[in-house]
């Protein structure tokens, strides 16, 4: 499956996006206007996931200069929209860092900067298929079976990158060399990106998967019912401990437990080398009504306030193997992420 869920489409000059929160009912592409178009179209995470994130905001300065020069902006108003988009969502630096690699571009033009957008939209594809080799090799050295069973956790696959996939990218990459029995997919409340998405995916594909209730994880772990875990990252900090969907963690605890290989797979841009520890991340919580309703119809007391952290923190401890094209870290065996900040 090669959907493409951020488009820079020739033909309308305009970014568009694949609209997430209608899948897999309806397929929706909306053209994206203006930095408020984007700025609510990644706080409905109409475009999420933190690799596309940062393609949607690399590419979201394109759509802030052609505002600016609609509007007739001044430069501090044109900063400030991109200061925006930069910010729509904390966890993930993806989004920071997408918007932060083509800024200093902008001197140069609109076609300079949206030619720096694509380009990190390639090079993060390409990595995502790097990374997923390298992450296989290392699993299959250490998983003694013909067929692995997988659990994941939220949606890491084509619609949340580039194009196809970190964790996803795995399984994809698993699938293609025969190695691959079945994945667990975790349903991922309060959002459902792995029932709405992760599935979508996968039946695209044609691979054997089961959709399981978050509840249910621990269980299919200590049970001996899955080889190993393979999730994303919203923010990696430098000692190894890893951000993703809230939920993650107990996944992390329980293959800890089960003695299974706990696997993070994401490109180096999540990787971000300026926060020391997991401490300083900082995790998105969002409107309580998401936990407080399921499929939009109130399923609590109207007197309950729903509690809704988007994002936990894996402590490096739990985390066996971290993959990104540049390699594979052992954080559970000490092995902290070396470069310098911001590369
Ligand atoms: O809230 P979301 O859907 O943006 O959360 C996405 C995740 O947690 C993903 O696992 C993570 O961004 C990695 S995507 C390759």
């Amino acid at each position: 499956m090669s959907v493409h869920a951020i488009i820079w489409d020739d033909a309308s000059d305009r970014l568009v996006l694949l609209d997430q929160t209608l899948l897999p009912g309806e397929t929706v592409y909306r053209t994206i206007e203006t930095t408020d178009d984007l700025v609510r179209a990644i706080e409905v995470l109409a475009v999420r996931g933190a690799p596309a994130l940062g393609v949607a905001g690399a590419m979201g300065v394109v759509v802030a200069m052609d505002e600016a020069r609609r509007q007739g902006w001044d430069e501090a108003s044109l900063q400030h929209a991109i200061d925006r988009v930069r910010a729509a969502r904390p966890t993930a630096v993806n989004l920071a860092w997408g918007v932060d690699q083509v800024r200093p571009v902008l001197p140069q033009g609109r076609a300079a900067v949206l030619a720096a957008a694509r380009q990190l939209a390639a090079d993060d594809e390409a990595a995502n298929r790097e990374l997923s080799r390298s992450g296989v090799d290392w699993l299959l050295d250490r998983v003694d079976r013909r067929r692995l069973r997988v659990l994941t956790h939220c949606n890491a696959g084509a619609l949340a990158t580039a194009g196809w996939g970190t964790a996803l990218g795995l399984v994809r990459e698993l699938h293609a060399r025969g190695r691959l029995e079945v994945v667990y997919a975790d349903e991922t409340r309060p959002l459902l990106q792995g029932a709405r998405l992760t599935a979508y995916e996968l039946a695209a594909d044609g691979i054997p998967h089961l959709l399981q209730s978050d509840g249910a994880a621990a269980s299919t772990i200590v049970r001996g019912r899955v080889d190993c875990a393979i999730v994303g990252a919203d923010r990696i900090a430098a000692n190894g401990d890893a951000a993703n969907k809230i939920g993650t963690l107990g996944v992390a605890l329980a293959c800890a437990d089960a003695g299974i290989p706990f696997v993070v797979a994401a490109p180096w841009s999540t990787v971000d080398l300026a926060t020391a520890s997991g401490d300083d991340i900082e995790i998105e919580e969002r409107a309580g009504e998401e936990v407080t309703t399921y499929a939009g119809t109130r399923v609590a007391p109207l007197v309950t306030e729903g509690f809704n952290p988007a994002f936990d923190v894996t402590p490096a401890r739990l985390v066996s193997a971290i993959v990104t094209e540049r390699g594979v870290v052992e954080p559970a065996r000490g092995e902290a992420m070396t470069g310098s900040p911001g590369e």
